[in-house]
Parts: structure tokens; sequence; C-alpha cells
């Protein structure tokens, strides 16, 4: 048994690491929700910071497959953030009297520029984006090194939180460009665009402008998702392929290891069969000795005493 044992150990190695490399090769697309996309982003985010200084912000740098997104972290005492406020972060201005619950000592403000990303993480029926979706969320600051921290709630008690979008596309003829806001809970608000492209909060989340396309006919959205769906469509085909192949390679290797052990079992009961066949014959328990590699039954002496018949005497 103890050879099955180390065969099943090897044959499963494989099948765990072809389970890993799958799940490491996952490309990122529209498959991940906004909010893993924020811890995602939190992660990559910390990681920017080696002995940061506060009120700077720190570029992150990431990954190939998330080309077009923009991440800043800024790590800020509790208290100057509410008697100082941040004049520019990025697109956001952060008057003072902003605080945070709980309460830390310092905290870290992560900015998003989702850029092409912003349909496809916030999805809009019904609207076009004008400008990319904006984020600010606030973490903790006091263990730099977590990841999938949750969100501390920062609300602006005195003036709001400004957001000056730059990259803002004309408006077409007639329509009335708005802002809207996503809360870190997924609901969707709109407000009156200000002058100059500016949005007003006075809690975080994410932020853009947009406009309600038009209502007769609402060709463009999903003419836009079709797109992205379709430049996605290779990323997709490659992950399909690799889990179909790990699930195939999978169920081979299972197979193998059922067959290999229904066998085992096999050969095991023909020994248990044989045994017991030895022991039928023999009538008594053998001593057993190894012989080369087997292990054989070993007589030593006479094992049945004869008994003369005529030696009885009355
Ligand atoms: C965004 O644009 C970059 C190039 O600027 C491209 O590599 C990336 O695939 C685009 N992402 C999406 C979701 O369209």
């Amino acid at each position: 048994m103890r050879v099955a044992t180390i065969f099943l150990a090897i044959l499963t190695v494989p099948l765990f690491l072809s389970i890993q490399i799958s799940i490491a090769q996952l490309p990122f697309d529209d498959t991940i929700s906004s909010r893993t996309l924020d811890a995602i982003l939190q992660d990559y985010a910390f990681k920017s910071f080696f002995r940061p200084k506060t009120g700077v912000p720190y570029d992150a740098k990431l990954p190939n497959n998330l080309i077009g997104v923009k991440v800043s972290a800024m790590r800020l005492r509790s208290g100057s953030l509410r008697t100082r406020g941040v004049q520019t972060y990025k697109e956001f201005q952060i008057p003072m009297g902003v605080v945070e619950q709980p309460y830390v000592q310092r905290l870290v403000l992560v900015y998003h520029n989702l850029g092409n990303w912003s349909e496809i993480f916030y999805p809009l029926p019904g609207y076009t984006y004008l400008a990319p979706v904006l984020g600010l969320l606030s973490y903790s600051g006091v263990d730099l090194s977590a990841d999938e921290l949750p969100e501390l709630d920062i609300r602006a008690s005195d003036k709001p939180i400004l957001i000056k979008f730059s990259d803002v596309k004309p408006a077409p003829f007639g329509s009335v460009p708005k802002c809207v806001y996503f809360d870190v809970h997924g609901s969707v608000q709109f407000d009156i665009l200000l002058h100059d492209y500016v949005c007003s909060t006075v809690q975080q989340g994410h932020f853009s402008i947009v406009v309600e396309s038009n209502a007769p006919s609402p060709a463009p959205t999903p003419i836009a998702v079709a797109a992205a769906i379709g430049e996605g469509s290779e990323k997709k085909n490659y992950k399909v392929w690799i889990i179909v192949a790990s699930l195939i390679g999978g169920c081979m290797l299972l197979i193998l290891l059922s067959l290999l052990v229904v066998r085992m079992r096999r050969i095991k009961n023909g020994m248990k069969i044989q045994e017991l066949e030895w022991g039928a014959d023999s009538n008594e328990i053998l001593q057993m000795t190894s012989v080369g590699g087997t292990k054989a039954p070993l007589a030593i002496g006479t094992r049945t005493r004869p008994t003369i018949e005529n030696d009885y005497i009355p």
C-alpha cells in the first residue's frame, strides 16, 4: 500500500500545479468586479510606498494587464487632513474639515483614474462617459504592508470635496452633461455639473461626467459594449482554453488515479486470497521470511510430530 500512496502523491502534484498555474495566469478583464478592482489597486498603491513622506503622492506601478489605469497613494496624518485638507491631489481638492471613521492616526488616500477601463468597471446603460472614472478611497495608513484592507469612511463636514476633470470630451449638441457618483456599496447618483467641469462630493467613491445617450436609438451603448467585448475576446479565449485544458488534465489524472487504486486493491486482494489458501493448506501459521525481494512462508524443522499408530497400548 506504501507504493500506492507514493504513486498517489506523485500523480496529484501535477494536478495541483496545473490548477495553481491556471489561477495565476488568469488575465484581468471585465469578469472581475469593481470592488475586487478596488482591492487590487489598494494592494498596488501600498506597494508603491517606500518610506513615504506624508502629503506626497506616489504613483503605483501596475501590471501590463491593467494598462490604461492610473493609481496613486498619499499618506496623511489624520489631524492634518482635518485641519488643512489637501490643496490638490490629482483632480481632487480636499478642503479642511474632512474626518475619517473610524479614527486612525495616519491614513492613505488612494486615487484611481480608470481611463479606458471606465465603462468596463462602471457600465452605465443609457449614458456615455465624457471623462474617465476617477476614484478616491481612504484606508488606514497604520500598516503599509496590509492588503485587502477595508476602506475607512470619510466625510467632508465643512465644504465639499471638489473634483476638477481635465480631459473632458465635448458634450453632443443639445445634451446636458451631469456628474455621476458611485459609492463603495454600488449605488449610483447623478448631480449637476459645476462650472469648469467640476463635480462635488462629501464622500469617497468614484466620479465621472456623463451625458444621456440619445433616447430613441440606444445604439451607441451596445456597440461600445460589443467593441469592448471584441477587444477582450482573445484574452477570454485564452482564459477559457487554460480552464478547459486544466479540467481535462485533471479528469484524466483522476481517471488514472482511480484505475491505479482499483488495480492496487485487486493485487492486494489477490495476495490475501493466496495467503488464505496457504493458511488453509498448512492449517497453521507459518513463519514468514524474506527470500530475495519476496516474502515466503518458512518452516523450520518438523512441524507435526509423527505418532506411531501401533504404539497404542490399551
Ligand atoms: C486601454 O488602452 C491601452 C493602450 O493605451 C490598451 O493597451 C488597453 O488594452 C486598453 N484597455 C481597454 C480595456 O480597452
